[in-house]
């Protein structure tokens, strides 16, 4: 597949996006959810495929060997939004997914969702990460993923972040008007990958009890294995190996899996600067976040 030059950012909205991800709108917008459906939703780079492997393999583990080996998580969990001829749209996926439940990620903020998504109650599990590590994780992402666009240099895209110029928008908005929908709809369950880091094992028994599932701790067992950073980056069908747009040899996409490495890129007058915006942009004490654990 011919790839097409990366694409620029746009204000829709009011949020920074790509056309990869309005192109498909008026679908997206009409997307037929059923109740059954659950919707994986986050900012991009907050632990998304994770959060997704876990939930498919506590769904369907017993599906036989051949999904786990020959269909890509991406396949198995459909991106909503994503739209790029000549691959199927994510809307399309969905639509056609043969299993129940569904698993449908979105990036969306939460005011774009598609009404059916709330109309339906459906179930939906929200991941967030400290802003600090999210925003370094997404400038490697944007560095090896053809059809983002270009970074640029650290500084800058740091800045770019602040400011909510990044697909999907701004990070601030984005995590704090999904707890904010928390208050009001109570089928979502808001998590947070530092605490998945910390006690996958606990993390995991907490999204069984939101999805009304009760494995066996053998089952359960199972599942955190194989969720386990080194186990998804050896595994093709979660390591993103498969997808023609992303280069890993410029930065792999399961890239380093942890809390903190933000220091290895902030300079301590970066760090300042953040801070003291981040005081101004996040109020709500009831939403914290952890940059190490
Ligand atoms: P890093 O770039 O910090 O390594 P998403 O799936 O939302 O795109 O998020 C990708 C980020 O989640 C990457 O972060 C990736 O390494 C991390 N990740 C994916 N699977 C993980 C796992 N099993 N354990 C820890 N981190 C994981």
């Amino acid at each position: 597949m011919e790839l097409p030059p990366r694409p620029q950012l746009f204000d829709f909205n009011g949020v920074s996006m790509t056309n990869i991800f309005t192109d498909n709108w008026d679908n997206v917008q009409n997307f037929k959810a059923r109740p059954d459906d659950i919707l994986i939703a986050t900012y991009p780079k907050a632990g998304t495929t994770w959060v997704s492997y876990i939930l498919d393999l506590l769904y369907f583990s017993d599906m036989g060997p051949d999904r786990q080996t020959s269909i890509p998580i991406h396949e198995r969990v459909p991106f909503l939004e994503f739209c790029l001829p000549p691959i199927p749209s994510g809307a399309d996926l969905a639509d056609k997914l043969p299993t129940t439940p569904r698993l449908i990620k979105t990036h969306l903020p939460v005011q774009f969702v598609p009404k059916s998504f709330w109309e339906q109650r459906c179930k939906v599990v929200y991941v967030a990460r400290n802003a600090k590590d999210n925003a370094v994780s997404y400038f490697h992402f944007d560095r090896m993923n053809l059809i983002q666009p270009e970074p640029g240099d650290w500084s800058s895209y740091l800045q770019g972040f602040m400011e909510g110029k990044r697909v999907f928008g701004s990070w601030y908005d984005h995590v704090n008007d999904w707890w904010e929908k928390k208050q009001s709809y109570s089928n979502l369950h808001y998590m947070f990958y530092e605490d998945l880091i910390e006690d996958s094992e606990q993390e995991i028994d907490r999204l069984c009890s939101f999805l009304g599932l009760s494995p066996s701790p053998e089952e359960k067992e199972r599942v955190r294995a194989s969720v386990t950073f080194d186990s998804m980056k050896q595994n093709k069908m979660t390591n993103y190996t498969s997808v023609p747009v992303m280069n890993h040899k410029v930065s792999p996409f399961m890239r380093k899996g942890k809390v903190g490495d933000w220091k290895n890129h902030f300079t301590v007058a970066q760090n300042e600067q953040f801070d003291e915006d981040y005081k101004k942009k996040m109020k709500n004490p009831d939403l914290k976040f952890r940059c190490e654990i």
